[in-house]
């Protein structure tokens, strides 16, 4: 099937990198937001990260601005229902993924492709509550999305072939590359990543070493390009701490338990570089240990 057409979900971090690599790769979007600011916001960020591109050589200004001139904004979700492909990209929360699935059903063409960037929940439960689980898949990017190469392609146990080999074409003409993971919890970047994530928190919380001494064992003595607990500011630590809760719960294992510090920060509201704080505080000129 030949998508033309895509429509975004949530103007946040993801949903404005998805939205900047399917502009540049030819797509027109239509970016929809609950938010009027923080489609703004957005709007203002993709420009910059193009921007960012171009002077370093690897986007022309020309193909800047015709990236720019197809990316639409929308409030109205019901705008989306005639794109060829939906991507959600909301908060990693079931209930409000199923309230956007939801209210856009009723709008949608029979043919509409439907997808979810979640990074941890069922697909197949997903697919289920809709009226084309068939036509349900998903569509996992990383973050930063314009910089990383991969996308993970998560079928639910009803996802037909023409829609898999419809997305794996879409990232091949993004010029990523796809890896099929099977739905099951945190599939398979999270699966991995995420508990050692939550193995860093327990090594802070545990005192065997500083917010310092970690991040800096795993850059220079396993050649991470971000320490954990900076990668984990980076990602948001609800983020981490919902997916730590999808593992424990959807697996039954305590290997997946999450840090009681991991939880206090995200009680905290420190919610890492987002919220201006996490296990460094960004308030200042450069980034602070907070423990
Ligand atoms: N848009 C466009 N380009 C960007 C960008 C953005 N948002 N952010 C960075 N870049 C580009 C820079 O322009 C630069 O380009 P050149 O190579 O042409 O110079 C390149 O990326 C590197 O950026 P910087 O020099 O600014 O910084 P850096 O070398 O420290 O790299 C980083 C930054 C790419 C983020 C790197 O630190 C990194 O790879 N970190 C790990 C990221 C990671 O693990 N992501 C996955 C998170 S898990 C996930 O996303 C799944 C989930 O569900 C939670």
């Amino acid at each position: 099937m030949a998508i033309e057409t895509v429509g975004i979900v949530g103007a946040g971090q993801m949903g404005n990198g998805i939205a900047h690599v399917f502009a540049l790769a030819g797509y027109e979007v239509l970016l929809n937001d609950v938010s009027a600011e923080g489609l703004t916001k957005a709007i203002a960020i993709i420009d910059k990260n193009i921007e960012r591109q171009v002077s370093r050589g690897k986007v022309s200004a020309e193909d800047k601005a015709a990236a720019m001139a197809r990316i639409k904004t929308t409030m109205t979700l019901a705008d989306l229902g005639q794109t060829d492909l939906v991507i959600e990209a909301a908060t990693e929360k079931e209930t409000v993924k199923q309230q956007i699935f939801d209210a856009l059903l009723p709008h949608l063409k029979p043919t509409t492709i439907l997808t979810s960037n979640t990074s941890s929940i069922s697909i197949t439960r997903l697919a289920s509550r809709t009226d084309r689980p068939e036509k349900f898949m998903g569509f996992h990017f990383m973050n930063p999305v314009p910089v990383m190469q991969l996308v993970e392609l998560i079928r639910g146990i009803a996802t037909d072939v023409e829609t898999y080999e419809t997305l794996l074409a879409v990232v091949g003409k993004l010029g990523k590359t796809a890896a099929s993971a099977e739905d099951f919890p945190a599939f398979i970047v999270n699966r991995i990543l995420m508990p050692m994530i939550n193995e860093a928190v327990y090594t802070l919380y545990e005192g065997v070493g500083s917010v310092k001494s970690i991040d800096e064992s795993m850059k220079l003595g396993a050649n991470h390009p971000m320490g954990p607990l900076e990668l984990a500011d980076f990602i948001g630590l609800d983020t981490c701490l919902a997916i730590m809760n999808v593992l424990h719960e959807g697996l039954a294992d305590t290997k997946y338990r999450p840090c009681p510090l991991l939880t206090k920060y995200v009680e905290a509201g420190w919610l890492g570089r987002k919220t201006g704080r996490g296990f460094y505080d960004y308030r200042g000129e450069t980034p602070v240990p907070t423990r």
